[in-house]
């Protein structure tokens, strides 16, 4: 059977650092309320740095890892909501700058934070079939772009950043054992951004002050109820569908939003606390890109072994979630 395997991941984290005492400077919050609410200490912001910059540094750093030429990707996705144009895709732009061969299918797809998980489905499918046999997929956000610094209900929490991994196939036990992704599009309204759009040129209502800001929003309270939920029930249908107990996991990487959200799902799930992959407190919510980042630290700077069993879980705007269990190899 032909599963895929991840074959090396990368990273890349903008140079300027955002502390919380650099925010209480800017707006009515402070170092301590960010830290106990949601495990924040500091973010990173792209000043010189753009979503296709970022991405191609992760990605050339899967690639070395993988020992894959960008002349061998054959697919490339991208899960971002903060691309640098309308269009075309970063992911087109990210095939032009590593020098991806012409013909290579390239795409953005949008899901938010799950955006990275989403993206690694559909490249897995794509191997498991054999369509593609080197996969790039790419998790980036660049949020301190559509955020409002003057809401400090939102501006806290994020970061920019990206990740990336290079998908190859593999027979036999390992590789992505089990992925799922999920939307409910029915909550909308408790995270999105509004679009950049101008209004019609032709509609009555131009003018009259409908326009609403692309700046985040977030129903915080009720996003986070449902996260836990929708975080632990995502974790237990990759575990099972993977044929695996909560025992087996080695790590489990979530999506980094808020502290207080792992630990209730970590509490829910019974999974010891040393199990947990932790780096919130550096980069804040890097949205699609916090799972690669995570993924990537994890597997540089601690001993990810062959065997080991990854948990991957995300949660985020739409509401989109997604989760993979992975036998490391
Ligand atoms: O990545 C996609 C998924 N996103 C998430 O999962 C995020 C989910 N939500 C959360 O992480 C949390 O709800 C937040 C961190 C956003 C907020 O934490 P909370 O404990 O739910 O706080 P709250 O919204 O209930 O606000 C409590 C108080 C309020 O004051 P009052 O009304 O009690 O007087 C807020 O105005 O904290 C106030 N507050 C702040 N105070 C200082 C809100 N933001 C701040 C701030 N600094 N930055």
């Amino acid at each position: 059977m032909i599963r895929s395997k991840i074959a090396g991941t990368g990273s890349a984290l903008p140079e300027k650092i955002l502390t919380n005492h650099d925010l209480e400077k800017l707006v009515d919050t402070s170092d301590e309320w960010v830290k106990t609410r949601t495990g924040i200490a500091e973010r990173r912001i792209a000043v010189s740095e753009s979503t296709l910059s970022l991405s191609v540094k992760a990605s050339r750093k899967a690639l070395k890892a993988a020992g894959i030429s960008a002349k061998d990707v054959d697919l490339i996705i991208v899960g971002t909501v903060t691309p640098d144009m309308v269009f075309p895709s970063t992911a087109c732009f990210i095939q032009a700058e590593l020098g991806v061969k012409p013909g290579v299918p390239a795409l953005d797809l949008s899901a938010a934070c799950s955006g990275f998980l989403y993206a690694l489905d559909i490249a897995d499918k794509y191997i498991r079939s054999g369509i593609a046999k080197n996969a790039l997929v790419v998790g980036v956000d660049l949020f301190s772009r559509i955020i409002d610094w003057k809401d400090r209900s939102t501006c806290v929490l994020f970061g920019d950043g990206a990740g990336a991994v290079l998908l190859t196939p593999t027979k036999g036990k390992s590789g992505i054992l089990s992925s799922h992704i999920h939307s409910d599009g029915n909550h909308w309204k408790s995270l999105y951004t509004p679009g950049a759009l101008e209004p019609s040129p032709f509609s009555s209502e131009t003018g009259s002050g409908s326009y609403e800001k692309p700046f985040v929003t977030m129903a915080g309270n009720e996003t986070f109820k449902l996260a836990v939920k929708t975080i632990s029930n995502a974790c237990i249908e990759a575990l099972e569908s993977a044929g695996l107990s909560k025992e087996d996991v080695t790590l489990l990487i979530p999506h980094q939003a808020n502290t207080r959200i792992i630990k209730a799902v970590r509490q829910r799930l019974k999974i010891p606390e040393e199990k947990v992959f932790l780096n919130i407190q550096k980069y804040g919510n890097t949205s699609a890109g916090s799972i690669p980042i995570a993924l990537d630290e994890a597997v540089r700077n601690h001993p990810v072994k062959r065997g080991d069993v990854l948990l991957l879980v995300a949660f985020g705007g739409g509401f989109t979630w997604a989760s993979a269990a992975i036998r490391w190899t």
